[in-house]
């Protein structure tokens, strides 16, 4: 017998078994199982979990929702109108609050995207809308019939907060700032009067302000200078009122606005002096101005050659989940820049547009960014949080694109139909990480190979939430061979594992309307084997429990 080394660097023997020579059999066979049994155990990921040293806080808000006015994200995603036959209240439909209810949305970023920097406040809000067009969006009318109001209503009924991107590209700074004070004033100001003229007297809380979106492309094609002084002019004048939003002289309110400040898309060279540009000012700031965020936008997308969101194999599985990896290379590179002139990490990096960007599915409105959400989108948005939570230090917001019938959604409807996705089980299945504390996990990821592509076998994280309890997820990127878990966590003695598993029979695996289950947790559990706690996870699956 003699080994030989193949590809992936493991020895396989080479035996001479020949059938006619029976009593070779036996022999044979024993031989081969001795060396197949250490092999499969040499598969096995230990995983060790040191439950007594803790790291960042892995902050609610990279669990954030994006909701555009674009295609059906808004007009029948979330708005029917009072009138229609699809339960609703107030015009939301009760479905769509019902799901969103259970992932905990801790926020909502409205009301673009592109279409922020064209949105004037006006047009959406009193009994009389103004109706426009969507230029940005498949040029189709804009009713405005879901302006302010509609959204807070929303909001409130989801149970979450708002994320407001003014407009700087074609408002004004004069614009912006009545529209803060419209929404949050809490005195009887003329504006704060006619907010309660057109039914809400409280004052709304808008928890994030986003100073433009994307200025260096459709938010107005600005340069880094440009850029950077006016949106100081906006930091300066658009305002919070809220008074449960203040902050008294020398102390902090965990309610106070944050204020978001456009930083780059993506890894093109011109967001390297976009950035600098961005955080040069930030850190020579006077008292008049002041940011807490610096967006970041990056989508999986391949621009030349978008992929298909049904229908693929194995191969587009590999190549997109090795581009989505790519999150991690940019935030070390900005975070370093960053570092250079904010190193109390006081500006956080809130990466409110992320996700896949697949082509249109045929037959829709290509301007709509209608795609299929597939087992492979579960993978992706779990490798994407696990990068945030690793990063949780300075990545502490985060809002994926967008939360229903558009891009990586949660929610798909039709008419009075709606399916969850994949992506949503996924947000769900992490709710015990939001505002946990970061564990350090150590594990050899292995190797998983297809064509030209390597990637890491597995992934994880694990965190401690607030009553002490240990989460840890484990991500089984390999389509095709489970992995045999041996979880270590040291300063607990570690008796159980259970939560739930989510995988589908194929890498493009889908939930529709008639096959609503074909992608949804189970159960999983791990067991007690030889003193160790072992957990098995099925290929192509994303995996979260509580340890105890
Ligand atoms: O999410 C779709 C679009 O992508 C957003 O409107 C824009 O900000 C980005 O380019």
């Amino acid at each position: 017998m003699a080994f030989i080394v193949n590809e992936q660097s493991t020895l396989v023997p080479q035996l001479h078994c020949y059938s006619k020579i029976r009593d070779r059999i036996l022999p044979c066979f024993l031989l081969l199982l001795a060396l197949i049994v250490p092999a499969l155990a040499a598969d096995k990921v230990e995983i060790s979990v040191d439950a007594t040293k803790t790291g960042a806080t892995i902050n609610r808000n990279l669990f954030g929702q994006f909701a555009e006015h674009l295609g059906h994200g808004i007009y029948d995603g979330i708005w029917v109108g009072p009138d229609s036959k699809i339960p609703n209240t107030r015009g939301i439909r009760n479905d769509v609050v019902a799901a969103l209810k259970a992932i905990k949305v801790p926020n909502v970023r409205w009301p673009g995207g592109c279409f922020a920097d064209g949105y004037h406040w006006r047009d959406g809000i009193g009994p009389h809308r103004t109706v426009r067009l969507n230029p940005d969006w498949g040029g189709v009318i804009e009713p405005n019939t879901f302006g302010t109001h509609e959204f807070m209503d929303f909001i409130d009924q989801i149970g979450s907060h708002a994320y407001v991107s003014v407009n700087l590209g074609s408002g004004t700074v004069h614009e912006a700032a009545d529209w803060l004070e419209y929404m949050t004033a809490g005195q009887a100001t003329t504006l704060a009067k006619e907010r309660a003229t057109n039914g809400h007297s409280a004052p709304y809380k808008v928890a994030m302000l986003g100073l433009g979106n994307e200025s260096w492309d459709c938010g107005g094609n600005m340069s880094p200078d440009y850029y950077t002084s006016l949106m100081k002019d906006y930091s300066h004048f658009v305002r919070n009122y809220n008074p449960a939003q203040q902050a008294a002289p020398g102390q902090e309110n965990k309610e106070e606005m944050m204020k978001i400040a456009v930083g780059p898309g993506g890894d093109e060279p011109r967001f390297v002096d976009w950035t600098e540009t961005v955080m040069k000012a930030y850190q020579n700031h006077s008292w008049s101005w002041d940011i807490n965020g610096l967006s970041m936008h990056n989508y999986t997308v391949d621009w030349q050659h978008k992929y298909a969101s049904t229908g693929f194999g194995e191969t587009e599985y590999a190549q997109v989940l090795k581009s989505t990896l790519e999150m991690d290379g940019l935030f070390n590179k900005y975070s370093a820049i960053m570092d250079k002139y904010d190193p109390q990490k006081k500006v956080a990096l809130i990466v409110d547009e992320w996700g896949s960007w697949y082509a249109p599915l045929p037959g829709s409105n290509p301007g709509f960014l209608v795609q299929q959400n597939s087992l492979r989108d579960a993978v992706l948005a779990a490798l994407n949080l696990n990068i945030f939570a690793r990063h949780a230090d300075r990545v502490r917001g985060a809002n994926i694109a967008q939360m229903i019938n558009v891009l990586q959604a949660m929610i798909l409807t039709d008419k009075e139909k709606m399916v969850l996705t994949p992506t949503y089980y996924v947000f769900k299945m992490y709710v015990p990480f939001q505002d946990a504390t970061f564990v350090p996990v150590t594990f050899d990821a292995g190797t998983y190979k297809h064509d030209d592509v390597s990637l890491p076998r597995v992934d994880a994280i694990a965190a401690k939430d607030a009553s002490g309890k240990i989460w840890l997820e484990v991500t089984n990127i390999d389509p095709n061979e489970p992995a045999e878990i041996d979880l270590n966590v040291a300063g607990l003695n570690a008796k159980s594992a259970n939560g739930q598993t989510l995988t589908a029979p194929k890498v493009d695996s889908i939930n529709t309307f008639d096959a609503p289950k074909t992608v949804v947790p189970k159960p999983i559990s791990g067991k007690i084997q030889d003193g160790k706690l072992a957990l098995s996870v099925e290929p192509k699956s994303v995996t979260v429990v509580s340890v105890e």
